[in-house]
């Protein structure tokens, strides 16, 4: 009997650490393409402490802080956790890192780090996967002892300081009775996917994460600490639901709760044959009939994978979440029963263990630092079975002629409910993809052990084209990329919406708010020329 479980622990045996291979790996020609845009000579520094040392910064900033702040530098032995990443294609040049105990401490930290010219950075959950963070060398803000919850009286809405995370978030509000949106993966920060939307098993019910934002406590390029919701601010309310990476630190912010309403969430995954692929891509698409799929259907996640144990092709993995009982749900997936599979699992779960069953949980090796990924996404309405069957051919050619990249490399494809997210007028926020029903991610994990990293970032390249050559006319010069999954390469227009209006308005407010482009590490949008 094989299980997804089974399947993803064992198709990601990659997950033994790289014996010898440096976290930087060779192929460094690399620039990311987002960030042409020259240096505002404002923005140079009249001198800068270049050689600021992590015992000067505990000297100068360390009296300034809360008790049960930290701040350290390689020495210390929370260095390497501390600094530890999931991508490692390009990682920040880190210096010092400051780990506050209390919202307060930020803005001292930024006026510090102002008043030495030297560059700041937020670091949650360590996620990120852009290559746009290795531009980046200074302080490291560490968000992670930022953690508390505090629900309001009415229980419709609560406080999360800005290292809250999914796990955590998941777990301390099912116990308590209530859900919230939350990205799908165990393992990441809600603020990283939820400052550019952030995706999840609940968006069909609620939406977005940035949907459900109701106040924002931010630090400004300044050090300046100011509220943000519809009302104060209300034109940077607009930008840091969806691009808000580019504009200051959260420290905390208010979200929308729900009462949890189901005892338990339903899961069911497969397993087919690649040979299913037309028929079943045709019947998934009938089932998502482009984004109307109902809130509770909520989750249908797929996999090319290889695994010859189980078959000599690469083989499809799908799973599907429904939020509430078995004997409805079986009506609604009885239709995936007539595709042969090779296995069946299903099971009944509360919410917050449901990503471990769809290979996203906190253990789960999808969620494990400390590698090197060669990615690529597309966003995309519907399937196009032609261009699923390209991505099918050419991921068996290449696994076929590099045997070693077979259990390390692996076709994404996410489905989630729009019902919720569709309900949203696009234009109230900076978030442009309310049209793409599916997101699709491919990822090779280090190629650089096998020499393959070239070989890797071409692949990368062509299964993207195949995505977006596939899509309907009208699309294929306008791609989209969900910023949270760019690798840095992408133009803006794909990250940020191809409608110039929404560029025009993020480079004003970036003119406006952090002129001096301290926020340009998380694929950055350049000031409005003044
Ligand atoms: C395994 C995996 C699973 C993922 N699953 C999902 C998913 O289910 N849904 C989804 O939408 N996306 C998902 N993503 C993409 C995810 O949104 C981004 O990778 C995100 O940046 C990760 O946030 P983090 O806190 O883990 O990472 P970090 O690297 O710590 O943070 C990323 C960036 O966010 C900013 N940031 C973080 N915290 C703050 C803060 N408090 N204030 C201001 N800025 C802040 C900083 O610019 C930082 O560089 C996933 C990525 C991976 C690798
Ligand atoms: C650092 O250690 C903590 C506690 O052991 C762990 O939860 C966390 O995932 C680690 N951080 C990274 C980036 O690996
Ligand atoms: C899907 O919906 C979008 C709008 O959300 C529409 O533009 C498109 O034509 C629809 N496609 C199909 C195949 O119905
Ligand atoms: C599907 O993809 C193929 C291959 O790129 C393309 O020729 C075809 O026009 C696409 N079909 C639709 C409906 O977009």
């Amino acid at each position: 009997m094989i299980n997804l479980a089974q399947i993803v622990a064992f198709g990601l045996v990659y997950l033994q650490r790289p014996v010898s291979a440096g976290p930087i790996p060779p192929d460094l020609s690399f620039s990311p393409r987002s960030v042409p845009f020259p240096i505002d000579p404002d923005r140079l520094p009249p001198f800068t402490r270049r050689d600021l040392t992590s015992q000067q910064v505990q000297r100068e900033l360390g009296p300034l802080l809360s008790k049960g702040s930290s701040i350290f530098g390689p020495e210390d032995p929370r260095w390497d956790n501390a600094t530890e990443r999931y991508q490692t294609y390009a990682i920040p040049d880190i210096k010092v890192v400051v780990r506050p105990a209390q919202e307060d401490d930020i803005p001292k930290v930024v006026k510090y780090a102002n008043g030495n010219s030297v560059a700041f950075m937020a670091k949650n959950r360590g996620h990120a996967l852009t290559a746009t963070v290795g531009n980046f060398k200074g302080i490291q803000i560490d968000m992670t002892s930022l953690t508390e919850i505090k629900y309001q009286p009415n229980m419709k809405s609560a406080w999360f300081q800005g290292g809250t995370f999914d796990h955590q978030v998941m777990k301390d509000l099912w116990d308590k009775g209530y859900v919230a949106t939350t990205g799908s993966c165990s393992c990441v920060g809600m603020m990283g996917p939820g400052l550019g939307g952030g995706y999840g098993r609940y968006q069909g019910l609620y939406g977005l994460i940035s949907d459900n934002l109701l106040n924002i406590n931010l630090v400004l390029a300044d050090g300046r600490h100011i509220k943000v919701n519809e009302k104060e601010n209300s034109d940077l309310w607009w930008a840091m639901q969806g691009a808000g990476h580019n504009f200051g630190i959260v420290t905390s912010f208010e979200l929308k709760i729900y009462p949890k309403k189901v005892d338990s969430w339903y899961y069911r995954n497969y397993v087919f044959k690649g040979e299913k692929l037309e028929s079943f891509f045709t019947e998934i698409n009938k089932f998502k009939n482009n984004g109307s799929q109902p809130g509770v259907v909520a989750a249908d996640v797929g996999f090319y994978a290889v695994d010859k144990t189980v078959d000599e092709k690469p083989i499809l993995i799908w799973s599907f979440t429904y939020a509430g009982p078995q004997k409805d749900a079986e009506k609604i997936f009885e239709r995936f029963d007539h595709f042969d599979h090779l296995s069946r699992v299903e099971g009944n779960l509360p919410f917050w263990q449901i990503p471990g069953v769809q290979g996203t949980g906190l253990d789960d090796p999808l969620c494990e630092s400390g590698h090197t990924h060669i990615t690529t996404t597309a966003g995309l309405q519907v399937y196009n079975i032609t261009a699923q069957r390209q991505i099918y051919d050419l991921y068996e050619k290449k696994t076929t002629d590099k045997p070693e990249l077979g259990p390390v490399s692996r076709v994404v494809l996410e489905g989630y409910s729009f019902e919720a997210v569709k309900r949203r007028d696009p234009a109230s926020s900076a978030f442009p993809h309310r049209n793409d029903y599916i997101l699709t991610y491919f990822d090779i994990v280090d190629p650089q052990n096998y020499g393959l990293t070239d070989y890797a970032r071409k692949w990368a390249r062509e299964t993207q084209d195949l995505w977006n050559k596939g899509q309907p006319e009208w699309r294929r010069s306008t791609p989209s990329t969900y910023l949270n999954y760019a690798f840095g390469d992408e133009p803006l227009e794909a990250m940020y919406g191809w409608e110039p209006w929404r560029l025009q308005r993020l480079k004003d407010l970036k003119a406006k708010y952090d002129r001096h482009q301290k926020f340009s590490y998380y694929n950055p949008i350049p000031p409005a020329k003044k």
